[in-house]
């Protein structure tokens, strides 16, 4: 029950004897809690499943307020981001003090899970400064992307996968490819869906990714597909913001090319082969959890 690990969290919060904290805690959005989910799906609901689902959302939430400063965004899950309620200097302070406690209370579950889990808070640190340095010119590379993909989103799914079945004594390779294989999805479908959804729909401005500087998977493809006319084209719209009709026509050379599909399939084989490991383990509820990500919005 997700409302175990709601319950922790609060705790965690109140143990802080921070009033302004609590202001701020009850401020934040509560999200998908997608990696506690799955930290209980796998490892049960006992009090070390809890804590370190705690804990992982409580790592996440902090980075996503230091994100929102770093990519200057005012809207987070449809509502004012932290940043754009209180300025940069209380969300990145606020995003210390969850990220600090939660590193704090990893002292006190088992070792080596709390190993998986700091480790991956090191390779989300690069993943993000990767995506800044990436995004200061038009990237054409997709192993690059795909690194940097993995570091910012993946290590943490793939880390509380891990990290659950080694709570739970289930066999922690199967578990850990089933993390990352639904983290990079994950992330490949969030940087189509900034290409096909409106702005209704995504709750924050569409096709931003591109005019962040942001050259996300089917950016990658669309470049190598194009003639030399259209990547120049392309190229110079680059780190721009995008009139309506740019973003029609690019919208027009993605269908022309099929690159959608061709992203989308990109998915969909690591859904595919997340699903397998899992019918093999008999996880009923974890392959459900890997449909559903591959199904969503679209
Ligand atoms: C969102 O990416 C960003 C992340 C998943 C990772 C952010 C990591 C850090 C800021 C470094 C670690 C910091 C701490 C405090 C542990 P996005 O911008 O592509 O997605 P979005 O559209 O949801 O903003
Ligand atoms: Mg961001």
């Amino acid at each position: 029950m997700i409302e175990a690990v709601e319950r922790k969290i609060a705790q965690f919060i109140v143990d802080l004897d921070d009033q302004d904290t609590v202001v701020l805690y009850n401020k934040l959005p509560r999200g998908k809690r997608l990696r506690a989910k799955l930290i209980l799906k796998i490892a049960g609901e006992g009090i070390m499943a809890v804590k370190t689902a705690a804990i992982v959302e409580m790592i996440h939430a902090a980075s996503l307020l230091h994100d929102d400063v770093i990519d200057d965004a005012f809207v987070r899950r449809g509502d004012a981001s932290l940043n754009a309620l209180y300025g940069n200097k209380t969300a990145i302070m606020f995003g210390d003090v969850l990220y600090s406690k939660g590193f704090y209370e990893l002292n006190s579950i088992d070792r080596e899970v709390a190993k998986v889990i700091s480790n991956a808070v090191v390779q989300l640190s690069l993943g993000e400064r990767n995506d800044v340095l990436l995004s200061a010119y038009f990237n054409h590379d997709k192993e690059k992307y795909l690194k940097m993909i993995y570091q910012k989103t993946a290590s943490l799914m793939e880390a509380s996968a891990e990290a659950a079945a080694l709570l739970a004594g289930k066999p922690r390779e199967v578990y850990r490819t089933y993390g990352r294989n639904l983290g990079i999805a994950f992330q490949m479908i969030d940087d189509l869906l900034d290409v096909t959804q409106s702005a209704e729909q995504l709750g924050k401005p569409a096709m931003h990714d591109y005019e962040e500087g942001k050259a996300t998977l089917p950016f990658i493809y669309l470049y190598e597909a194009m003639n030399d006319e259209e990547k120049a084209a392309l190229s110079a719209l680059h780190a721009r913001v995008l009139k309506s009709e740019d973003q029609q026509w690019i919208a027009s050379m993605m269908q022309q090319y099929g690159i959608i599909e061709k992203c989308y399939a990109e998915a969909r084989l690591l859904i595919e082969e997340a699903i397998t490991l899992m019918q093999h383990a008999g996880e009923h509820s974890l392959e459900k959890i890997a449909r559903a990500m591959i199904e969503r919005s679209f």
